[in-house]
């Protein structure tokens, strides 16, 4: 199949498997747009613990999500959400917002609210010249792009991303999230059928790189 002008590179993968590192460099190198939709879940959760809204309240839930007003503007290459105007705080990586994250994140009123928002990331990339973009997450290449010209599932032993996480500092513990994130109803993280695996563990980011970027270089050159 010919590649269309316009390309989109879906990476997904579980905590610390290096999705944001590796999508960072691509977007670089193929001048697309970098979005981290693990950000957007993690701005939605920081907004909905700052309003008092507990993910057990379906109500409440759905009452504030309809309330909420999203919009993106760039931070360099990266698409960052605005909600109600406001990007998100150093919060959203902090202990509280890690514990949360993978409750909200499985309720599919939650989800859905953030489904048209992440596809519309694509205009926001052709609307500011980028040949494509680069999307980050547990469901991109399953939910969100199923149809992606590329797609990549990067995998790692969990005590070598509990150590890769550790080395960054802070309190997370990826190995519940993942168990959370998994085991879903909602999206659930999975490698989906047809997307090129990568096992990182004794790979380098470099090595994870290069293996990426040898994919789409070839199959770009070919159309
Ligand atoms: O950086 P890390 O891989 O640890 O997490 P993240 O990508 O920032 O994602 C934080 C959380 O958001 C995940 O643990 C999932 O619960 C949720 N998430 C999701 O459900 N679907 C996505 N496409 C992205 C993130
Ligand atoms: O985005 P995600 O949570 O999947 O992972 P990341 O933030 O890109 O990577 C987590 C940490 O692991 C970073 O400090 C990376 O530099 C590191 N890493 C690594 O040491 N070896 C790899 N092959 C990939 C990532």
């Amino acid at each position: 199949m010919p590649v269309p002008n316009f390309i989109i590179i879906a990476i997904d993968g579980g905590a610390a498997s290096g999705k944001s590192s590796s999508s960072k460099i691509l977007a670089e190198r193929f001048n697309l747009l970098h979005v981290d939709t693990g950000s957007f879940y993690r701005h939605i959760t920081c907004e909905l613990l700052r309003r008092g809204v507990p993910h057990t309240d379906l109500t409440a839930l759905k009452a504030a999500l309809a309330d909420l007003r999203f919009d993106t503007r760039l931070n360099g290459r990266s698409a960052q959400m605005l909600i109600g105007g406001q990007p998100a705080s150093s919060e959203i990586r902090g202990q509280s917002v890690n514990d949360h994250v993978s409750h909200y994140a499985a309720i599919p009123e939650v989800r859905h609210t953030l489904l048209g928002y992440q596809r519309g990331q694509v205009e926001v990339a052709r609307a500011h010249g980028f040949r494509g973009l680069v999307m980050e997450g547990r469901d991109i290449g399953s939910v969100i792009f199923p149809r992606a010209e590329f797609r990549f599932f990067l995998n790692a032993d969990p005590a070598e991303r509990a150590r890769r996480r550790a080395k960054e500092g802070g309190q997370d513990s990826i190995s519940e999230r993942d168990r959370l994130d998994s085991s879903r109803k909602a999206s659930p993280l999975t490698c989906p059928a047809g997307a090129i695996e990568i096992d990182s563990t004794s790979l380098t980011l470099d090595q994870v790189v290069e293996q990426m970027t040898s994919v789409v270089a070839t199959r770009l050159a070919m159309s």
